[in-house]
């Protein structure tokens, strides 16, 4: 008999099948059980009926418990009473496994027991929605890039030396030196643009970020375009093009699990570029007027980014940040040198940023001196500046935050939710 999956259910109609998954649920009602069997793909009811209480098939069904492991063949029906349409009416069942104690029950349960038990929450309904819209998130991105040939060239996750600050670095053995795990592929991505003209690299990122929030995890995963010749003003548009299409295609394909997640959709029907464009002294000057006490220089942190994510309807693009509250690499403002071109995205509904990146510096000069003003060792640099010795040019490029992007589409209060096993400060376990 042909092995099917759920979500493939109704090529198979008045076929006989064969599922094979764990207990959801059961239930009973007169002569007939119920099975609610999930396959990873979905849900379906299953039914059994007998006569007889004491039949051999009713026999196996009384030692299902949730959670245990079954293979079951049967007919695929037409049920408009059942979730999903379709129902398989059983002819036999194998019990693989009966499953002892299932920790996580229908009834309630608190966050941190669910998180200790992370590697089964991830079969319930809500978990398993978020972690559906994940896998196509990062096949949208990738569709996005691929799709406007961009090579995807993915950069080293052990590094001799820090792209985004050095408070954040994990740091490990390398043999006789010290390593530290990548909080960017920026670097590296510059030069491999330099190379193939406009690359992305996709990979885990890690930031010993030592506060304890709901949008910060210590190893995330960012997608990070790269595109030599690209203004600030190239890659604003470049940033606002991905984020109409991601939400374009998880409206599009996921509504199944945006309905499971009760997400109002709404908000995000409403994303489309382009995105209101403010500079830092505009964000600024918003902020003061709804009461912030934030200065000149100070960079936005938590609070500021929710409040200003508030007063827009939609995504915002801001830029033109004080020097001092960004990385050594962004590119002063021709104009007004105390601020650089970078470009930070954030999302709309108090979510806060999404994208960060800007334009960078290519003056070998200019360079040089930044890299001593934040006392980098230069040494560890030498093969970064030779890109602004040999064809350098104008450049840009940014980092979409995969978890935070996707605790905004599925409005899921806490980034912990928006990947397998998420790596939360002082917790690595499961
Ligand atoms: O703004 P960030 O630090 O920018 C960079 O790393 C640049 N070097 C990227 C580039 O230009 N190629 O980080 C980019 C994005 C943020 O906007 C946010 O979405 C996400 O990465 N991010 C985090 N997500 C979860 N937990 C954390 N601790 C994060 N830190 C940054
Ligand atoms: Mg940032």
């Amino acid at each position: 008999m042909k092995w099917v999956y759920i979500e493939d259910i109704a090529e198979y109609l008045d076929q006989e099948v064969e599922l094979r998954g764990w207990v959801y649920n059961t239930r009973s009602s007169g002569k007939i059980r119920f099975i609610l069997l999930r396959d990873g793909t979905g849900i379906i009811q299953s039914t059994l009926f007998s006569p007889e209480k004491d039949s051999p098939l009713f026999q196996k069904f009384d030692q299902l418990t949730q959670e245990s492991s079954i293979i079951v063949q049967g007919q695929v029906q037409k049920e408009s009473r059942a979730p999903g349409g379709y129902e398989i009416s059983i002819q036999d069942i194998q019990i693989i496994q009966i499953a002892q104690d299932y920790p996580i029950t229908p009834k309630q349960h608190g966050t941190p027991f669910l998180m200790e038990n992370r590697h089964l929450w991830l079969r319930s309904q809500k978990q398993h929605a978020i972690l559906q819209i994940r896998t196509e998130l990062i096949k949208a991105i990738r569709d996005f890039f691929d799709g406007r040939g961009f090579r995807n060239l993915d950069t080293p996750i052990l590094t001799p030396s820090a792209c985004e600050g050095t408070t954040t670095l994990f740091e490990t053995e390398y043999f006789d030196q010290k390593a530290y795990l990548s909080q960017s592929g920026q670097l590296y991505n510059e030069a491999t643009a330099m190379a193939f003209g406009k690359v992305y690299c996709f990979g885990p990122t890690f930031r010993a970020e030592k506060s304890k929030t709901r949008k910060h995890l210590m190893e995330f995963w960012m997608v990070e375009p790269e595109v030599a010749f690209a203004t600030l003003k190239d890659i604003i548009k470049l940033g606002e093009e991905l984020v109409v299409f991601i939400i374009g295609r998880i409206l599009e394909k996921n509504k199944k699990e945006l309905d499971i997640l009760e997400r109002d959709t709404q908000p995000l029907e409403k994303v489309q570029k382009p995105f209101p464009r403010i500079t830092y002294e505009q964000a600024l000057h918003n902020l003061k007027e709804h009461g912030s006490q934030i200065q000149w220089g100070d960079d936005f942190g938590a609070p500021e980014e929710t409040l200003l994510s508030k007063i827009y309807d939609s995504p915002v693009c801001i830029t033109h940040f004080p020097a001092q509250t960004k990385a050594f690499y962004m590119q002063p403002d021709e104009e007004n040198p105390e601020v650089v071109l970078g470009l930070d995205v954030l999302a709309s509904e108090g979510f806060g940023e999404i994208i960060g990146g800007g334009q960078r510096i290519h003056d070998l000069k200019l360079l040089e001196k930044k890299v001593s003003e934040y006392n980098l060792p230069r040494k560890d640099y030498e093969w970064y500046l030779d890109l602004r010795k040999y064809g350098s040019t104008p450049h840009s490029g940014f980092g979409l935050g995969i978890e935070r992007t996707l605790a905004w589409i599925c409005n899921i209060k806490h980034i912990r939710e928006t990947l397998p096993f998420p790596r939360l400060l002082h917790k690595l376990y499961p």
